[in-house]
């Protein structure tokens, strides 16, 4: 017999699409990401971008992070790391609008662009307008030579690796934790938070990628789980805090390859609209883990039951109060809260590939989108 395996078969690596193979690769493309960035043991964050421009970020009065898509939300979550470690105000702007918004920036401004591809061309623009008014610009990036990181003063590449599905993955978790690190690189510097609470850090994001490799564990239940919602017509994400732009990104991703209306609210905003839309047909995925927000999204929980609809909730593991309302609790381990969306959103990437798959969907080549967005 003849062993035939076509090139595209070869570089997925045993997996039937490159999504698959993305998402199985996270515990090593999050190893790729962090090494030689955590320094002893866990007590020192280094990122070179952060050291070699110290006077500028000790005196940078606000941040302001322009990206698209999927980076976006990478960048959303960036602004309650940054504030959240740093207490630097940030704003986070969608490079597209950025770019004609008659933007008002300066010196002490600095700039972060996230881009997977460094070509987006919106984000490019965003880049050369906060360069002509003076900002220092930060590129956080995947592919090492592109675009972004050429214009940008100074960056970060993520290093996961070449991401090939047009919905984004591994780079996802990829540019949260360089987000992650880079707030925690300069809080270190800044002194805005303890020794210890570095330490704290810096050892959780040594075990992320074995905490992953968990979270993976969940492939079998959740694809049981997507022939139960294959055929909903809409969905509700919700999230508060961290766990806020987690929604946003799950919400995507399930547009992007299954098609399904989805939404990404603030949890407590949902009663200002989003409820009047909740029945039996419209389910809910809730990110809910034990963080300083759980007992306010608990109620959230228990509004949704109350009317009827239908919920899958991503909790932390030996949850008992959300298991009781839920109709479905997806378990992740416990980590600190800065660092659960890389944890959380991973559930939710396997979801929505098997949702698209369940509705025959070409998945690592959505209709209408491309990788990498070139043109205005
Ligand atoms: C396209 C892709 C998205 C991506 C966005 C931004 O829309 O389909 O997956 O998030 O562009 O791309 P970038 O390369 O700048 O991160």
């Amino acid at each position: 017999t003849t062993l035939e395996l076509s090139i595209s078969q070869l570089e997925k690596g045993g997996y039937p699409h490159f999504m698959l193979k993305e998402i199985f690769e996270q515990p090593s493309t999050l190893k790729d990401c962090i090494r030689g960035r955590v320094a002893e043991k866990g007590r020192r964050i280094i990122i070179s971008g952060v050291m070699d421009n110290a006077e500028k970020f000790l005196n940078a009065k606000r941040v302001v992070i322009v990206a698209c898509g999927t980076s976006w939300h990478a960048g959303l979550l960036g602004k309650y790391l940054i504030q959240d470690m740093c207490r630097i105000p940030v704003e986070v702007e969608y490079a597209s609008e950025f770019r004609y918004s008659n933007p008002v920036l300066d010196e002490r401004d600095i700039v972060i662009a996230i881009s997977q591809s460094g070509e987006t061309a919106d984000t490019l623009a965003a880049i050369n307008i906060a360069k002509s008014m003076g900002a220092f610009v930060y590129g956080i990036s995947n592919v090492v030579g592109s675009s972004i990181p050429r214009e940008t003063d100074s960056g970060t590449y993520i290093h996961v690796g070449p991401e090939i599905g047009v919905a984004s993955t591994k780079a996802f978790t990829g540019q949260v934790m360089v987000l992650t690190l880079l707030a925690a690189a300069i809080a270190q510097l800044k002194g805005t938070k303890s020794p210890e609470e570095i330490e704290e850090i810096g050892k959780t994001v040594n075990k992320i990628p074995s905490y992953v490799e968990k979270v993976l564990k969940l492939n079998d239940k959740i694809e049981r789980l997507s022939l139960i919602y294959t055929y909903a017509r809409n969905f509700l994400y919700l999230g508060r805090g961290y766990s806020y732009p987690v929604a946003l990104e799950g919400a995507l991703k399930l547009k992007e390859i299954s098609y399904i209306h989805a939404e990404g609210y603030p949890a407590a905003e949902m009663k200002h609209g989003p409820i009047a839309l909740i029945d039996a047909e419209m389910p809910s995925v809730i990110i809910a883990p034990n963080d300083h927000l759980y007992e306010k999204i608990v109620n959230n929980v228990q509004q949704v039951k109350a009317r009827g609809g239908s919920i899958i909730a991503i909790v932390t593991e030996g949850d008992t109060v959300i298991r009781n309302i839920a109709d479905h609790v997806l378990e992740v381990p416990e980590v600190p809260e800065c660092l659960s969306p890389i944890i959380t959103s991973i559930p939710l990437q396997l979801l929505s590939y098997y949702i698209a798959i369940n509705k025959g969907k070409d998945v690592d080549m959505p209709r209408n989108l491309a990788k990498s967005v070139t043109v205005e």
